[in-house]
């Protein structure tokens, strides 16, 4: 397994130059999936080489789409006349994204099986709300050892609330509704921009859906669609994680081919720290600063401060001066990654899942650790670069998930980190 080698800048500010942002991971994943309610070819543009991406490649080759890649980051979709229906155990388990492949394959066969996904280790992640709503459309759900067996002879249009704003299962269940004749409403929908990206694609592309990225989305559904072409948005995490990088280690750094806008609550809350962050159409300036104000981050849904950024934002939170306090309000699991930073030298008490403080600045010193999912191991290599010292990051498989070549990347803008296979 990968290893990150990490030198620590000890407080420094030693990154300068431009660092352009890849395309959005939680976008591509479900366009990517979208290749199942075509008929015909769905070109994908933009999107970020990362594992996720292969993963959900390989899911689909499985199931009997043929994958071309057409250029660096474009690739063709043909979908099969008829779908494999059993999900690959192995890759579906590897990721949560594979989750949004099974409403599709259900309306579109009448059939799927899969095992409950797996992904990030940040809370119990059921699918109840997938699963509820598969069930008011006509499904029957079987539950067995290792696999769910969903079956609907035909699937019908439904009024659906779900008991969570989820993202996935907003998005699942909108792509779903486009093969199901008649007209589906879905009431207290995630409102993240990615949804508003993949409706406004499907429509392009024929499909009749309305509201996407407000809590009411109603699809009018039941044809396949022919063709589509999805040109990945930029990845607002990533635009994101690279702002808190900035601030604690930037010197000049501009973070570039991003939508800012889509940060809004991450911006205003490192101006509230105190740092100065100049924004324009698609970049983002920060002039970073020695010392920080402490500050409450409370995680909400979109457009609130997004759950993503809240580990890589503690890292600042570590250095400002006095108590802050998290509270992850969207994951009962997300605080975990805590006892590393606290390990490292910060001042952190865990209060319950949910809420922890942190009273700075405290001197990190770099130590060895092991990323446990993908923005907590981004998290890790931000405190790497901000310590006293080298530390090494273990398990960088999960910080491949979701960051292209991230070692690359921010070296080219001088950073110090090796992989080591
Ligand atoms: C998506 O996950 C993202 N992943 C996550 O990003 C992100 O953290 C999350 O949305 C919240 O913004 C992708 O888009 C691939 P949820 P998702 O369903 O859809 C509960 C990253 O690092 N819930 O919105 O799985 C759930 O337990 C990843 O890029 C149910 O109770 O998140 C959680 O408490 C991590 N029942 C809350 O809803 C369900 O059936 C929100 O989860 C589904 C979810």
């Amino acid at each position: 397994m990968a290893k990150f080698l990490v030198n620590g800048f000890g407080g420094k500010r030693c990154l300068s130059g431009t660092l352009p942002v890849r395309g959005a991971k939680n976008s591509v994943l479900k366009a990517q999936a979208a290749s199942i309610l075509f008929k015909k070819e769905l070109r994908l543009n933009n999107a970020p080489l990362i594992e996720d991406v292969f993963r959900m490649n390989n899911l689909l080759e499985d199931l009997g789409v043929k994958i071309d890649r057409i250029a660096k980051r474009s690739f063709k979709f043909i979908p099969p006349r008829e779908f494999k229906t059993a999900l690959d155990y192995e890759i579906s388990k590897s990721f949560r994204s594979s989750i949004v492949l099974t409403g599709p394959i259900l309306a579109r066969e009448g059939v799927v099986s899969f095992p409950h996904p797996g992904g990030c280790v940040i809370g119990q992640r059921p699918i109840d709300v997938f699963l509820d709503a598969f069930k008011k459309m006509g499904a029957v759900v079987k539950r067995g050892k290792r696999v769910y067996v969903i079956e609907a002879k035909k699937m019908k249009p439904a009024e659906i609330f779900l008991k969570t704003p989820s993202v996935t299962a907003t998005e699942t269940l909108m792509m779903t509704a486009v093969l199901v004749k008649g007209k589906t409403v879905l009431y207290n929908c995630a409102c993240e921009p990615e949804i508003e990206a993949l409706a406004g694609f499907l429509n392009k592309a024929g499909a009749d859906i309305r509201g996407a990225g407000t809590h009411t989305v109603s699809v009018h559904g039941g044809e396949l669609l022919s063709s589509g072409v999805f040109d990945t948005p930029p990845d607002r995490i990533e635009a994101g994680s690279f702002a808190i990088i900035s601030a604690l280690c930037g010197k000049d750094l501009k973070i570039t081919q991003c939508e800012p806008r889509q940060i809004r609550a991450v911006l205003e809350s490192l101006r509230a720290t105190g740092v100065a962050v100049e924004e324009g159409r698609n970049y983002i300036l920060l002039n970073a600063r020695a010392a920080f104000r402490p500050i409450t981050l409370k995680t909400r849904e979109y457009p609130g401060f997004p759950t993503d950024l809240q580990a890589p934002f503690s890292i600042i939170l570590t250095q400002a001066k006095g108590r802050s306090l998290i509270f992850e309000t969207v994951f009962e699991g997300r605080l975990n990654y805590l006892s590393d930073i606290q390990r490292m030298g910060a001042e952190i008490i865990l209060c319950d899942p949910h809420r922890a403080t942190i009273d700075g600045p405290t001197l990190l010193r770099g130590r060895e650790m092991e990323s446990p999912d993908l923005r907590a191991g981004l998290a890790f290599l931000t405190a790497g670069m901000v310590a006293k010292g080298d530390s090494v990051i273990h398990n960088v498989y999960n910080i491949d998930r979701g960051y292209e070549n991230i070692e690359e990347r921010l070296n080219a803008v001088g950073a110090d980190i090796k992989r080591v296979n």
